[in-house]
């Protein structure tokens, strides 16, 4: 028997810009998903989620169904493993989780990475962390037809505690940023789920790629201060687009720095920027997390707000002073609580290690 645990992420700033190539600083976090798993002589993986409370059975050469239900990340699981060349064992899994499901933090990625990790764990195989990565991805994109870009994988395999993982989506190379200790971050759930999130998200990505085409660039990325007037000329909504990423990109780096330098007030300008530019160039918010960002702004204690993931609902990230995070949590808890007449789920979160076997 061995278990399995593969965190969550948060996204501490640079959103959509995974799959132009260019940079993002997420932290894996203390919530995550729990896989314990035996192997089984029988050719199949039998599942038990106790968050779905039921069990699935899938033969080793199982396809997906398209039906959107999680079964469909495990047939995309023993898709990328068949397509890879690698041996499907057979095996019974349960899972448990202590991540919101569907809620922005990742729940899906930690679920492929973790279960990739436990089918090589027991075979007694290792796998490299970047190559887990990838193959989570792909199962991703096998099972469930969602173009994702490599961030969440990347981070909930090779996540270290107390530090920000600031990574090139083109090399894959990443910097540790060490968090200071004066940073304490809060999540926050807007309880909005999007059925339209996969297919405007692959929406989104074929105008960054539209929009690289007609700027003569590979990607995004390669997009600079030389490009602006170009970017400008751009039809909406790539010109929008464009300026969202090329931006974004800038901001990761600067608060990258700010982090390194312990300057918070800096930090959170840059989040709550990248928040409006989501909101307004990139149009992936929804206005129940504009009033949380809007609501966090205002209480005293925070020094920035925003969005994380890839939007149209899920989840707030804000970045508090850590001396003040218990009253800023109860303040601004209770603010949402007088408009919107119902209490929201939050998570005071760390930043933890990737994925990993427990005792
Ligand atoms: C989702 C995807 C990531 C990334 C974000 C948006 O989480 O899985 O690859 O594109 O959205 O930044």
């Amino acid at each position: 028997m061995i278990h399995v645990r593969a965190p969550g992420r948060v996204n501490i700033i640079a959103e959509h810009t995974d799959y132009t190539d260019g940079f993002v600083l997420p932290m894996a976090i203390d919530l995550g998903v729990e896989i314990t798993g035996e192997p089984s002589d029988e050719r199949s993986l039998i599942v038990t989620s106790r968050e779905e409370a039921s069990t699935i059975e899938l033969s080793t050469d199982a396809d997906p169904r398209g039906d959107g239900s999680w079964r469909d990340y495990f047939a995309g699981v023993v898709r990328a493993l068949r397509e890879s060349g690698e041996v499907v064992p057979g095996a019974r899994i349960e899972i448990r989780s202590s991540l919101p499901i569907g809620a922005g933090l990742s729940s899906s990625a930690a679920l492929l990475v973790g279960t990739l990790y436990l089918l090589h764990e027991l075979q007694g195989r290792t796998i490299d962390r970047t190559a887990l990565a990838r193959l989570a991805q792909r199962a991703e994109f096998l099972g469930t037809g969602a173009r994702t870009g490599i961030m969440d994988q990347f981070v909930i395999a090779n996540g270290r505690a107390g530090r920000a993982v600031l990574l090139d989506c083109r090399s894959l190379e990443e910097t540790l940023v060490r968090l200071p200790s004066s940073a304490s971050f809060l999540v926050v759930d807007s309880g909005v789920r999007h059925s339209v999130a996969t297919s405007e998200y692959n929406v989104r990505r074929q105008e960054c790629e539209a929009a690289a085409a007609a700027l003569g660039v590979a990607a995004l990325r390669d997009a600079g201060d030389g490009d602006r007037a170009k970017i400008e000329g751009l039809e909406e909504p790539l010109r929008s687009r464009a300026l969202h990423v090329v931006q974004e990109n800038e901001r990761v780096l600067a608060a990258s720095r700010a982090f390194e330098d312990a300057d918070l007030a800096l930090a959170g300008r840059l989040m709550s920027a990248s928040h409006r530019s989501l909101r307004d160039l990139y149009e992936v918010s929804v206005p129940e997390l504009d009033e949380i960002v809007d609501v966090a702004e205002r209480t005293p204690g925070v020094h920035g707000a925003r969005m994380t993931g890839a939007g149209f609902g899920g989840c707030v990230v804000v970045l508090i002073d850590a001396q003040r995070a218990g009253s800023v949590r109860e303040h601004l808890l209770s603010s949402l609580r007088k408009r919107r007449g119902v209490d929201l789920r939050s998570w005071n979160v760390r930043a933890s290690d990737g994925v990993e076997v427990i005792a």
